[in-house]
């Protein structure tokens, strides 16, 4: 299996990607609605996916594509975080898609970023329970960051990990300090789906825009499977595919 190379399907913009992977996604709540079945999809956030989201939105308005039997699963959460706070995940999939689309506010979840401290182990073997009574993620939407991370799984994450309250790399913090006021205000904790509850997913598509991923894509598909890439752990997976730009495609 990890002989073989993650398939990547190079575009030549993130809008035409992301037109691709939202017809993959159109056609997954068909199919499992045709037989009587509610599709589970993960969801990432930052903003690689927003034009994604773009995507479903307009099959949503243009098409009728309905999210009624559709659950979702997002991948993390800052901590602490209210739910209601302009740089909430909460806050940013109810803009950009939620509440775009007929989607049914008790299908979609995501981690609790105000679980108290003692709660927080409890609360994220509830989470892998809920994803695991939806029959487990039919798909598995991710982005990656540059030091390869994906959700917020830092590089050293462990293969084995499960949802869990993690610490964010400094890095992480920085590139991510766009969306607050300042580095400052960027929360050190999130918490965040494992490497194995991603893994578990029955079909994943990563996405990746630009430049500044260029080096992370090629070591996460060139490069040996190794912790200190999470994203390339994902050679490990039988069902994993790439959707990138030229641009981070350019050092493959
Ligand atoms: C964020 C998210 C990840 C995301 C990544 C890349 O911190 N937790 O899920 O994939 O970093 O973000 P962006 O798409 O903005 O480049």
């Amino acid at each position: 299996d990890s002989l073989e190379k993650i398939p990547v399907k190079i575009f030549k913009t993130p809008k035409e990607g992301s037109q691709q992977v939202a017809r993959i996604i159109s056609d997954l709540i068909k199919e499992k609605n045709a037989a009587g079945k509610k599709a589970v999809i993960g969801l990432a956030t930052g903003s690689t996916p927003k034009s994604l989201y773009a995507e479903l939105v307009k099959l949503h308005q243009d098409e009728g594509l309905s999210f009624k039997n559709v659950i979702t699963f997002n991948l993390d959460q800052y901590y602490p975080m209210e739910p209601d706070a302009l740089n909430s995940y909460h806050y940013f999939m109810r803009k950009y898609l939620f509440e775009q689309t007929d989607i049914d506010p008790e299908n979609y979840f995501l981690p609790n970023g105000l679980i108290p401290k003692e709660k927080i182990k409890e609360h994220c073997a509830q989470y892998e329970q809920k994803i695991a009574d939806a029959g487990g993620i039919d798909l598995q939407i991710l982005g990656i960051g540059n030091n390869g991370h994906i959700g917020f799984n830092e590089p050293g994450s462990p293969v084995y990990s499960k949802t869990r309250l993690v610490t964010l790399e400094n890095s992480t913090r920085i590139a991510n300090s766009h969306e607050f006021g300042n580095i400052s205000q960027v929360p050190r904790m999130a918490i965040t789906m494992g490497i194995s509850t991603i893994m578990k997913s029955h079909r994943i598509i990563l996405m990746a825009w630009g430049k500044t991923k260029a080096p992370v894509i090629q070591k996460a598909v060139e490069g040996k499977p190794t912790e200190e890439v999470p994203a390339s752990l994902l050679q490990n997976h039988d069902n994993c595919t790439f959707v990138v730009d030229e641009f981070a495609a350019s050092e493959l």
